[in-house]
């Protein structure tokens, strides 16, 4: 499929009060029908705050003693299928090689998930409550959801880094109306407030949910790693976590094809790598003085309630 790179970027449009393009969408009906079972398991993120580098994690804790030949012959965004993301032509959709699978690892960057359980009026949450008809079958609640947050201001940047790179993310902009724009919530995949408030109040909820942290991974890969798989009930052996340790740094995952996503023909590698910097604090290198000072003015405003604690630098 040589020609993704022509395609035009896609348009945004409101579905159901969250930023979408039609990637995502396309495929609701499915997305819709789709059950997890009891031993799923589903990472969900908000776009650019580690995805893939918590989904290589759990591959390697489930399949690397097993099946040796997967984790040097798939794709990870094969091994652990993006569940809405729809584009027949390049990528067999989530949901049908979700259903292939025995064992499901899949991600999802869905907003609205959380919106499954019911949760307290005036809570952020309920914003998302006109989607609860729509998606109430989407995931039992019994599988279990690893949820990996990062903290806004490098989520941000990463996510503008990843809009001109990737071709089928809207037109980017420029760097300041971007910001402006993630401060609006009118990104694909809405508001990072909304999506990390949102889920950590449903965490205090439901055991079956792990709160994640990309800062905390930067800081300790080894004690996130032994904390997953407290939360998931697995044993590895020492050495065996120390192998999955090593195979997760940065540096070994860019210097893979299948972890750098560079099978990935919509992803222009003369802008920037799938595995950029991998960094806490990146967002020094571009916010201005200025913009620093009205992004935690804003910042302040939208996090006012939540307990929710961010580093951005460790
Ligand atoms: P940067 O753009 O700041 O480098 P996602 O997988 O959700 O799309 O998130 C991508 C971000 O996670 C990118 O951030 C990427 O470099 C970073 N990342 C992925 N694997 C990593 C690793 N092993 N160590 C550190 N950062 C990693």
């Amino acid at each position: 499929f040589g020609n993704t790179m022509d395609l035009p970027r896609p348009e945004m449009f409101d579905f159901h009060g969250v930023h979408m393009t039609h990637y995502f969408t396309d495929n609701w009906e499915k997305v819709q029908n789709f059950k997890a079972r009891p031993n799923d398991i589903v990472v969900a993120t908000y776009p650019k705050s580690g995805t893939t580098w918590v989904s290589y994690i759990l591959d390697l804790l489930h399949f690397r003693q097993t099946d040796a030949e997967r984790e040097n012959t798939v794709p990870l965004d094969e091994r652990v299928p993006f569940l809405e993301f729809f584009m027949p032509s390049l990528y067999t959709p989530g949901t049908e090689m979700a259903d292939m699978l025995s064992t499901l690892l899949a991600s999802s960057k869905l907003t609205f998930l959380f919106s499954l359980c019911p949760s307290p009026s005036g809570s952020r949450a309920a914003g998302y409550s006109n989607i609860l008809r729509h998606s109430n079958k989407i995931f039992s609640f019994s599988a279990e959801i690893v949820y990996v947050a990062r903290n806004a201001k490098d989520n941000v940047v990463s996510y503008f880094h990843f809009d001109c790179t990737e071709k089928i993310q809207p037109e980017p902009g420029d760097w300041k109306s971007f910001l402006q724009r993630f401060k609006d919530g009118k990104m694909v995949f809405g508001s990072w407030y909304d999506h990390v408030c949102g889920w950590w109040e449903k965490k205090q909820m439901y055991s079956n949910i792990h709160y994640m942290f990309f800062e905390d991974l930067v800081e300790d890969t080894g004690r996130e790693i032994r904390g997953l798989c407290s939360f998931l009930g697995l044993s590895p052996s020492e050495d065996e976590r120390e192998k999955i340790r090593g195979a997760v740094q940065f540096d070994v995952m860019k210097a893979n094809p299948l972890t750098n996503l560079e099978d990935d023909t919509t992803l222009d590698f003369s802008i920037s790598q799938f595995m950029r910097k991998g960094k806490v604090g990146d967002w020094k290198n571009h916010f201005t003085v200025a913009q620093n000072e009205q992004f935690d003015e804003h910042y302040k405003q939208m996090m006012k309630n939540a307990t929710l604690q961010f580093r951005t630098e460790i």
